[in-house]
């Protein structure tokens, strides 16, 4: 790692977005600091730049920086709660909170309701469908990209893969496939100036993209409702009991959830994937000799490594000591899943990427408790079967200049990745 800058812990604003844009070692560096010295540190919130929209001055929030913090946050959802808003410093009107992060940003006893629909829709036939869209996907996307030769990561494989999957999973038709990349790439781009023009109000354009992606699904649903086929959408709208199928507004959030939770983060994990993998040019070779046998934990170890979420957030619903550290009913934390996956005190030499690392108690799809990533099955499968096909079709395959990072604290995203096949 590098060492270049030195930080102090109490001069590090996780909340200024130049803080985000800096490179990936000197984050690192700033996250070991924390951990060592301040491992729970306030912040105040993020000034948003561009928006007319009048947001109040937020109490701020701390940062859990270690390991084990996120871990007891994460296992006690009575305390620690989702319901006030997951993934946004700030507090957003109720009504925002529910329409726009799903189930994502709900506690008990709705997240409990939410998620056991959500999971019987998931049942093995509809699952055996998606796998099988996997596969087919990531086998039409390699062989589309061998006849040009070099071209970005990013456009050409990391995001359109997830991004099919999804909507093939819930039926989106696909003249709306560019519309709904257009409208995902604008929520998780965090006023990101490629993806929201100059002098647009991001806040403003971020919910006119929500609101286009749940048009898309309420119209879906409403004809599904009619008109069931075997896949998923039809399976949330239809079940038997009234109590256990969605409302049509609950079926457009999900929708917006599963398009922000299950894209830019798959796509994050295979865009840093290459550049890692292209570091490292011993590991391709042993993973590209050995695949079958380091697949399972290449791709742990490639999402270990990419934190594509940085943080989600919980509220206290009461007073809580941690570690020492007393916390306040209605204080917020952000659980930094990207510094508890480098903690010093659950892995050995953190800052290695090794395809075998075993064990990796990692924590990039959540750490355990109610809200652990519903896709993780479905996204470790997508980075194994693209992985297999690029390394068994195209071993060669390496990035060519740096990544073009996201400047967002939320997803450690990837917006460019330049690879050549030779
Ligand atoms: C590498 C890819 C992925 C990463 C790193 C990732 C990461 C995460 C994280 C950190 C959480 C939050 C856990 C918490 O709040 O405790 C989460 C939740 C979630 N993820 Fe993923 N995810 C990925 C892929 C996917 C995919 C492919 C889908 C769906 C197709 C998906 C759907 C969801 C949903 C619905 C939730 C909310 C679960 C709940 O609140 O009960 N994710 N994910």
């Amino acid at each position: 790692m590098d060492d270049t800058v030195t930080w102090r812990a109490q001069d590090i604003d996780l909340s200024d977005l130049d803080f985000w844009r800096r490179p990936y070692a000197e984050r690192e560096e700033a996250f070991k600091v924390l951990r060592r010295d301040l491992p729970i540190s306030f912040h105040d919130e993020p000034v948003i730049e561009g928006t007319s929209v009048d947001f109040p001055k937020g109490t701020g929030y701390y940062a859990l920086t270690r390991h084990r913090d996120v871990s007891t946050a994460s296992r006690h959802p009575e305390i620690f709660l989702s319901g006030p808003g997951a993934v946004s410093q700030m507090d957003l009107p109720t009504e925002m909170v529910e329409y726009f992060s799903g189930m994502i940003s709900t506690d008990n006893p709705k997240h409990a309701r939410l998620r056991r629909i959500v999971s019987n829709a998931f049942n093995p036939q509809n699952i055996r469908a998606t796998e099988e869209s996997v596969e087919r996907v990531a086998k039409e996307l390699v062989a589309k990209a061998l006849e040009g030769g070099t071209g970005d990561f990013v456009t050409d494989f990391a995001a359109p893969f997830p991004l099919e999957i999804i909507c093939t999973m819930m039926g989106v038709p696909r003249s709306e496939y560019a519309t709904v990349l257009r409208c995902s790439n604008i929520i998780l781009s965090m006023g990101d100036t490629e993806f929201i023009a100059e002098g647009e109000d991001p806040v403003l354009v971020t919910l006119d993209a929500a609101v286009t992606l749940t048009g898309i699904m309420e119209e879906l649903g409403k004809y599904r409702r009619d008109h069931p086929v075997d896949d998923i959408t039809s399976a949330l709208v239809n079940a038997e009991i009234e109590t256990e199928k969605l409302t049509q507004q609950e079926l457009a959030s999900f929708f917006v959830l599963l398009v922000a939770a299950g894209n830019e983060t798959t796509r994050t994990a295979l865009a840093h994937g290459l550049h890692v993998l292209s570091e490292h040019p011993d590991q391709k070779a042993r993973l590209t000799n050995e695949y079958e046998s380091l697949a399972k934990t290449a791709t742990d170890e490639m999402v270990r490594w990419a934190s594509p979420v940085i943080w989600m957030r919980r509220t206290l619903a009461s007073d809580y000591t941690m570690s020492g550290f007393d916390l306040k009913a209605g204080d917020k934390v952000l659980l930094f899943y990207n510094s508890a996956n480098r903690d010093e005190e659950v892995f050995e030499d953190p800052y290695v990427f090794d395809i075998a690392r075993t064990p990796n108690d990692h924590y990039g799809f959540g750490a355990p408790g109610p809200h652990f990533c519903l896709g993780a099955h479905l996204a470790r499968r997508e980075i194994t079967v693209m992985w297999r096909e690029l390394l068994t079709r195209t071993p060669a395959i390496h990035s060519t200049a740096p990544p073009t990072q996201l400047a967002s604290s939320f997803v450690n995203g990837i917006k460019h990745l330049p690879y050549s096949f030779n």
